[in-house]
């Protein structure tokens, strides 16, 4: 196996799919999703384009379709749901098929959707990741954070890094369980390394941390750095459609 990390969607090369893509956006897209399907949702489809998440879940019934939707970190007005993971009860979600878009984790899901396998990991589930990947030992594997606006993002790369940990010991990165397929490997074990303890206070310091705390939703990272929470792993079943996979 041999796994590199990508700091944002955009700097993924454009050609050659891997074995296996792990979406990560754990402010929130991606701890949002976990929970939705820990908490008894259908499915979630992602979606880049608003008016296509529109049509499409026209074609299901209302009592068993959810539409989310989130933009600068804030609810899109007609949707059924923001994007915390908090919403994502059971009540809420059980049984619903749903819909979503984000300002930048559906856009990885979109671009990672030609893998033959796509898993979507966040701090509240990410030992479920590390066990499948040690379990089928895909070949090539891309941990393919979501940034922001094409940006890095600390929660993200701490992500991948704590994914990348079980792996590689960075006393002798080049003789672990996996090959180290990029720079960004190393990077992200050592942010990982430096803050495992701290998540929370890494969450605070980053923009999107920043950003979410301005809109007064410290709950959310509160909840999205706690360490698997879950076994749940999301995986891609259809085109841009990911279900539970325990
Ligand atoms: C995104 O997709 O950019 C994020 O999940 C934004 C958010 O916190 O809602």
């Amino acid at each position: 196996m041999e796994i590199f990390v990508y700091y944002t969607p955009e700097s993924t090369p454009d050609n050659g799919y891997p074995d296996c893509v792990v979406a990560i956006d754990v402010l929130r897209a991606t701890s949002t999703i976990i929970t939705a399907l820990h908490n008894g949702a259908q499915s979630v489809k992602a979606y880049g384009d608003m008016d296509l998440l529109t049509q499409e879940s026209e074609l299901l019934p209302p009592n068993v379709r959810l539409r989310l939707g989130e933009r600068g970190g804030k609810k899109v007005d007609f949707c059924d749901l923001g994007n915390s993971p908090l919403d994502c009860t059971p009540e809420v979600v059980a049984g619903k098929h749903i819909f979503m878009s984000t300002t930048n984790g559906t856009r990885t899901l979109q671009k990672a959707k030609g893998a033959s396998v796509v898993l979507v990991g966040a701090i509240i589930n990410f030992q479920a990741v590390v066990d499948y990947l040690q379990k089928h030992q895909p070949h090539k594997v891309w941990l393919v954070a979501s940034g922001w606006e094409g940006g890095y993002s600390l929660e993200d790369a701490v992500c991948a890094g704590a994914i990348a940990s079980s792996f590689f010991s960075l006393d002798n990165p080049h003789n672990g369980k996996a090959k180290v397929g990029n720079d960004e490997v190393i990077a992200a074990i050592s942010l990982y390394q430096q803050w495992q303890h701290r998540l929370l206070d890494l969450f605070k310091l980053s923009s999107h941390g920043q950003r979410l705390l301005n809109l007064g939703l410290e709950e959310d990272l509160k909840y999205c750095a706690q360490k698997n929470i879950t076994r749940i792993l999301p995986i891609q079943t259809e085109t841009g459609i990911v279900v539970y996979h325990d």
